[in-house]
């Protein structure tokens, strides 16, 4: 969806201020601010750094789950499957790069799924593995059939998802159907644990019921939306402190809340992130996961919405316990702005649109910020109103007294570990509203993160990002760098193209939250 040029001329900080006016919306491409046209100098900048990565890593780590980006050495943090090869997967295919593209073809079927010697994350193989090679397996079939070089691998991608799926769905033969996300392989058994986290059993119902769609066999999806319908209505009612926000530990015996602690934050995240994109996934299927998003949408924006008492201007979300408000975020939760201004665009309603803005705004702040650039793993601040003997939430140490008169905010964890949420967020920015200012503010962050993480075989995670070249490194480069981190630097100065946010007004791709793009199974809204 598209504003006419004149509702754009019109300052955002204007519209928020204008009590929410409803705003009457076009879909037509007509009314379309920028026509999401290439910048080929940044595209290929960035395709340039997704290239040297990949050399990197093929070079050092190839078939291990990630390079260690100082030593070239690697790591298996994920169960030694080649997390970065699969994860790099989908991005190799909308950059169009077909040598990379071949050779993690070739290399997917003869991962060995039914093999580990070590403990086993249902969440994060089902995001960066089982994502990985869905959206492989729906690009290669769909629009980018014609990098599909061999017919008999990329049915073998699917293959090797169903055999994965087959081997974690044990995970979800619990008492209440709530899986458990510690597991182990040979035999298969659980780690233990009575709970479930938030995000963890709420982020498997897109990959799971997408499985279950492509491969005709449902026990995928029903077990996914079995362990999900704990979620959507949660026990006990103390949990849900307001409508649509609950807590973040599920009993894994009887599918009840423990408590009533959360936000948009890690640990909770990308459960909300799921509710509207079920939605996008399948609006006549996922009607309920809307609704549920939207009662949380509605809770945030009257209840977390925050601004601190030094840039009052600015936005952030709180968190919360029960109903006592706690003024920290992070960087992970900055991926809010863009399940806001998601949630806007499907919808078509402007206040979430307004408000997700509001937080792209803030999480730029993080960057604008520092010495480097890039913003913090997390940090706090306080209000006009926070009792300065709160303990929930201390005033900001002294030596960041005046860092927090500048900047609206303090800093808790000063590293970065080459996540991609605020990018991730200007890249819905810019395709909702056609704005160029989102444009230069990724390319600022890709930027920055070029020169101060960039080692001699990949990137590295920064120490310090508001040290001088970011304080050093650690000797770490997740595969999520390739999946997320310049995938959405890319798309967001690549052509238009179907697997983009709004392309031609609608969604023909949903993204996990590992940044894969999947077919929707619905009419595209
Ligand atoms: C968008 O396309 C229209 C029609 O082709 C053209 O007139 C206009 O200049 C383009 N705008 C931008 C920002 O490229
Ligand atoms: C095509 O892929 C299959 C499955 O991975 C493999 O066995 C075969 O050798 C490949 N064919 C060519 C020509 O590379
Ligand atoms: C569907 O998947 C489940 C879970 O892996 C499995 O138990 C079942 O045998 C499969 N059904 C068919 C028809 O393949
Ligand atoms: C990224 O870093 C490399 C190596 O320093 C450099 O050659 C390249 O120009 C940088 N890209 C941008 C856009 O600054």
């Amino acid at each position: 969806m598209y504003f006419s040029q004149s509702i754009l001329a019109v300052p955002v900080l204007a519209l928020l201020a204008s009590n929410v006016v409803a705003i009457p919306h076009r879909r037509d491409t007509q009314s379309r601010p920028d026509n999401h046209t290439l910048n080929r100098e940044r595209a290929d900048a960035v395709k340039e750094a997704f290239t040297f990565a990949w050399d990197g890593y093929h070079k050092y780590a190839m078939g291990h789950d990630e390079l260690h980006p100082v030593s070239n050495g690697y790591g298996d943090s994920r169960n030694g499957w080649g997390a970065s090869a699969v994860d790099a997967f989908s991005t190799a295919l909308v950059m169009q790069i077909p040598e990379i593209v071949d050779t993690i073809l070739e290399y997917i079927p003869t991962i060995n799924f039914d093999e580990t010697a070590d403990e086993i994350s249902l969440f994060e193989t089902t995001i960066r593995y089982l994502g990985g090679l869905l959206s492989g397996y729906d690009l290669l079939k769909g629009p980018l059939s014609n990098l599909a070089s061999n017919a008999t691998a990329v049915e073998a991608i699917l293959a090797q998802a169903e055999r994965l799926g087959s081997n974690l769905a044990f995970a979800f033969d619990t008492e209440s159907g709530v899986p458990t996300n510690s597991l182990y392989f040979n035999p298969s058994r659980t780690g233990g644990g009575t709970t479930n986290g938030l995000a963890t059993t709420g982020t498997l119902v897109l990959e799971w019921t997408r499985l279950g769609d492509l491969t005709g066999n449902k026990t995928f999806s029903k077990l996914s939306q079995k362990g999900e319908s704990y979620l959507l209505a949660p026990k006990p009612a103390s949990s849900e402190p307001w409508p649509g926000l609950v807590g973040m530990n599920i009993n894994i015996k009887t599918g009840q809340f423990e408590d009533a602690f959360g936000g948009w934050v890690g640990g909770a995240d990308s459960f909300y992130e799921y509710l509207i994109k079920m939605y996008v996934y399948d609006t006549t299927r996922f009607e309920s996961y809307k609704d549920r998003w939207v009662a949380a949408a509605d809770s945030s924006i009257a209840q977390l919405a925050s601004h601190p008492s030094s840039r009052p201007e600015l936005t952030f979300m709180a968190m919360y316990d029960g109903k006592k408000l706690i003024y920290q975020s992070q960087h992970l939760a900055c991926f809010d702005g863009g399940s806001f201004i998601l949630g806007g665009l499907v919808l078509k309603e402007q206040k979430y649109i307004d408000f997700g803005i509001a937080l792209v705004d803030g999480c730029e702040d993080t960057y604008s910020s520092t010495v480097t650039g890039i913003g913090p793993e997390s940090f706090r601040w306080v209000t006009k109103d926070t009792d300065p003997k709160d303990s929930r939430n201390p005033q900001p140490p002294a030596d960041q007294a005046d860092f927090f008169a500048k900047s609206g905010f303090f800093i808790t964890d000063s590293s970065y570990v080459l996540r991609p949420e605020v990018i991730e967020s200007f890249y819905y920015a810019y395709r909702a509203t056609g704005d160029q200012k989102y444009r230069d503010w990724a390319w600022n962050a890709f930027v920055a993160i070029n020169s101060t993480a960039r080692t001699g075989s990949g990137f590295a995670e920064l120490k310090n990002v508001n040290a001088p070249k970011g304080g050093g490194f650690n000797d770490f480069q997740d595969s999520f760098l390739f999946a997320e981190v310049l995938k959405y630097s890319y798309l967001i100065h690549s052509p238009d193209n179907v697997w983009q946010v709004e392309h031609n007004g609608v969604n023909q791709f949903v993204f996990n939250t590992e940044a894969h793009p999947f077919k929707v199974a619905g009419p595209p809204i």
